[in-house]
């Protein structure tokens, strides 16, 4: 049992790290081998709409044929057996090194058929776990759920069964006093980070605990 984690943003040990490495906990608690790349550590970009995956008869149908930092990791995810994304939210999506990596993974295994079908080889149950200054309320005003789910349903119909969670009004700097950011109250937010992001690790831990016992 393998169970890879990608880190979608720029910081290897704020909020999105910290989960993920708390997932990947849980997981290994049930003995499952693991593995954390930090997407903004490899050299790749996004699609680039070259259609070699969808060309017919093409060696690489299926695969993606750019030859980056990204090919090794997709192999190695066409071993494992579940993969847990985290992203920071950044203007109400993903970042952009999880979109390129998005982009990259899921369109070679996704087919322009009718009806469209996988090609992943076998099935990898996928988990999602976002982080975003907004407060939950806000976060459901400004429409992110949708997002979300669409963002699952693909996971669902490219992967295999998939499932998200989130972190709401994380902290976001070392120093509150040092940024110019008085939209926020640095002491609600060091007590949310005291109190509450404790609670969004334990659910973290407990996605890797369920992902490490698939099948089982
Ligand atoms: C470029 C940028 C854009 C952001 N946009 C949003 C946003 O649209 N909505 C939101 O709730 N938070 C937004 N944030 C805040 C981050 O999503 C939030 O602090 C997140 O937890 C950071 O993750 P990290 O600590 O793992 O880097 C943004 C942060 C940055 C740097």
């Amino acid at each position: 049992m393998k169970v890879m984690a990608f880190n979608g943003s720029p910081r290897k040990k704020w909020n999105t790290a910290t989960l993920l490495e708390k997932a990947l906990e849980g997981a290994a608690s049930q003995g499952a081998e693991t593995e954390l790349i930090h997407l903004y550590g490899l050299n790749f970009k996004g699609c680039i709409s070259c259609f070699a995956c969808k060309t017919r008869g093409g060696k690489s149908y299926g695969r993606c044929a750019v030859e980056d930092d990204l090919i090794p990791v997709f192999r190695d995810i066409e071993k494992a057996d579940a993969i847990i994304l985290g992203s920071p939210i950044y203007f109400g999506t993903v970042s952009g090194e999880m979109k390129s990596f998005m982009e990259r993974l899921l369109f070679p295994y996704s087919t322009y058929t009718d009806p469209p079908q996988s090609l992943l080889p076998r099935k990898i149950k996928t988990g999602f776990i976002y982080t975003m200054n907004v407060p939950e309320e806000l976060m459901k005003e400004l429409g992110y759920i949708q997002h979300f789910k669409r963002h699952e349903m693909t996971l669902q119909r490219i992967c295999g069964a998939s499932e998200y969670m989130c972190s709401f009004d994380t902290y976001q700097f070392d120093d509150y006093s040092k940024v110019v950011a008085d939209r926020f109250d640095p002491e609600k937010k060091a007590l949310r980070r005291k109190e509450v992001f404790p609670e969004d690790c334990e659910k973290a831990f407990e996605m890797g605990v369920r992902f490490a016992n698939i099948g089982k």
